[in-house]
C-alpha cells in the first residue's frame, strides 16, 4: 500500500494526511450542535484537516472551502462566499431560483463568467454592506441540504480589515459575523474557522472582546500521540526512504530529538535524515540522524523551515513590544522551564514602564499560540513543547539586548 510522503509547507491531502480521525469525528459531532473555531499552533495542521473536511463531506453536507487570506472587506468576504458557491451545480440551481434581490445577479451565472457576477454581488451590497449580506446569507436556509464554510485564517481576514479600513470596520464585522450565524432557523448553516494567528491577539487590538466568537465551540488540534508519531515516522521511512527493515531505535532517535510529536518536524527531522544517508552511502543510523539535524534541520540553509514564526512578531507588535516579547520567549530558550513569576518580573524589567502589566498576560498568550510554549498550571511554569524551535531560537536569537 502506498504510504505517505513529505508535504512539508503544503496541505496534506489524501494519503500524505495522517491520522487526524478523532479530531476529524469530534469536529463533525460539534458542527450538530454549532459552529466550530480550530485551535493550534502554527503549522501543527489545521488546514489539512479543514481540507479533508472539504474534500470528505458526510453525505448530507455541502461543503466550501475558503481561504479567507486574500479577502480584505467584508464585501470582499460576502462576495468571496456567494460567487465560490456558484461552483457547485446544485447550489446555483438553488440560488437562481430562491434569491429575491439577487434573483437577477444568478439569473446571468449561465450567460456570463463569475467574474462579472462577483462584481453584480458587491455593487449589490455596496451600500449597506451589513443589511444586504445578511439578507443574501440568510436565503441559505432554504437551501435543502446542511451547509458547511469553512474559513481559513479568519484572524488575517480581521486583520487585513483593520489594516484596509480601520479597526472600528473589523470590530463591525466580526459583531455582523456573530449576527449572521445567531439569526433564526440558521443551524443548517455552520462554520468552520482556524487560523494562523491568535484570533485572541487580533479581539485585543480592534477591542472587540470573546464575545465574538463565544459561540463557537473551541476544538484544539494537538500534536500526534508517541504512538500515532512513531507510526508516522515508520511510514514515511518506509515510503520515501523505501528501507525494508526499521529498527525501533531509530525511530525513538527520531521521535526524542524532536520532543512534541508535530508532524510538520518529524517530516523536516525524516527528510533531512534521509538526504544525509543517501549521501553517505551508508544506513541510516543514530549519528546520521544527529548531524541531520544539527546541520541541516537547524543549519542556516534551513531558515525558510521556521522563519516565518520570527516575522509574526514583527507584524503583531511595535518595536518595543516586539523586543519584550523576544526577551521572554529567549528566556524559556535558555532556561529549559520559566517560572511565571520570574517571567513577570523579567516583563518589568525589560518593558521599562512602558508597557502596562496587563500586556503581559497577552503577550504569554500569543507565545504560547505560535511558539510551542506550554504552560503548566501545576507548576506555574512555561518551556517550549517542541525541542526544535526552542534550540532554532537559542542558535539564531540568543542576542537579544538586556
Ligand atoms: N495529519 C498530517 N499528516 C501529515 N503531515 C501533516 C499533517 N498535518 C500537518 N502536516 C504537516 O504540517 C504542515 C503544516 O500543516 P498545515 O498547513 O495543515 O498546518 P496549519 O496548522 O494550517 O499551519 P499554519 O498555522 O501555518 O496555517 C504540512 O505542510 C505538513 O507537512
Ligand atoms: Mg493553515
Amino acid at each position: 500500500m502506498e504510504g505517505p510522503g513529505f508535504v512539508i509547507g503544503n496541505i496534506a491531502k489524501g494519503k500524505d494526511l495522517w491520522d487526524r480521525h478523532e479530531e476529524i469525528k469530534s469536529i463533525w459531532r460539534a458542527l450538530e450542535k454549532s459552529s466550530v473555531l480550530l485551535k493550534a499552533p502554527r503549522r501543527f495542521g489545521k488546514s489539512s484537516i479543514m481540507y479533508h473536511l472539504y474534500e470528505n463531506p458526510q453525505p448530507d453536507c455541502t461543503v466550501f472551502f475558503h481561504d479567507t487570506e486574500g479577502m480584505k472587506s467584508p464585501e470582499d468576504f460576502i462576495t468571496g462566499i456567494m460567487a465560490n458557491a456558484l461552483v457547485d451545480s446544485r447550489f446555483k440551481k438553488f440560488l437562481k431560483s430562491t434569491v429575491k434581490w439577487g434573483k437577477n445577479i444568478f439569473k446571468l451565472v449561465e450567460e456570463v463568467d463569475v467574474a462579472e457576477v462577483r462584481i453584480k454581488i458587491r455593487d449589490g451590497i455596496k451600500d449597506n454592506w451589513q443589511e444586504k449580506g445578511l439578507e443574501l446569507i440568510s436565503t441559505l436556509r432554504e437551501f435543502d441540504r446542511r451547509i458547511i464554510f469553512i474559513l481559513d485564517e479568519l484572524p488575517m481576514l480581521v486583520q487585513n480589515i483593520e489594516k484596509k479600513h480601520n479597526p472600528q470596520t473589523a470590530f463591525d464585522f466580526l459583531h455582523w459575523f456573530r449576527s449572521v450565524r445567531q439569526m433564526p432557523d440558521m443551524e443548517k448553516i455552520r462554520w468552520i474557522v482556524g487560523g494562523s494567528i491568535g484570533i485572541e491577539h487580533i479581539l485585543e487590538r480592534i477591542k472587540a472582546g470573546t464575545k465574538t466568537i463565544n459561540d463557537f465551540h473551541i476544538l484544539s488540534v494537538g500534536a500526534f500521540s508517541i504512538e500515532d508519531g512513531t507510526a508516522y515516522v515508520k511510514a514515511l521511512l518506509k515510503n520515501e526512504g523505501q528501507l525494508a527493515r526499521i529498527q525501533p531505535a531509530i525511530i525513538e532517535k527520531i521521535l526524542d530529538i524532536v520532543g512534541a510529536p508535530v508532524p510538520y518536524f518529524l517530516q523536516i527531522l525524516v527528510y533531512e535524515s534521509l538526504n544525509e544517508m543517501r549521501l553517505k552511502q551508508r544506513t541510516l543510523n543514530k549519528e546520521i540522524i544527529e548531524r541531520a539535524y544539527f546541520e541541516k534541520v537547524l543549519g542556516p540553509a534551513s531558515r525558510t523551515y521556521f522563519e516565518h514564526y520570527f516575522t509574526r512578531l514583527k507584524d503583531y507588535y511595535d518595536e518595543h513590544c516586539e523586543h519584550v516579547a523576544k526577551r521572554l520567549i529567549l528566556e524559556v530558550a535558555r532556561k529549559g522551564k520559566v517560572d511565571k513569576n520570574h517571567l513577570f518580573k523579567l516583563f518589568r524589567q525589560t518593558c521599562k514602564g512602558k508597557l502596562t502589566d496587563e500586556i503581559f498576560s497577552h503577550l504569554m498568550t500569543d507565545i504560547e499560540n505560535d511558539f510551542y510554549v506550554s504552560y503548566s498550571v501545576n507548576t506555574k511554569t512555561y518551556s517550549f513543547t517542541t525541542n526544535v524551535l526552542r534550540e532554532w531560537w537559542l542558535r539564531y536569537y540568543d542576542l537579544v539586548e538586556e
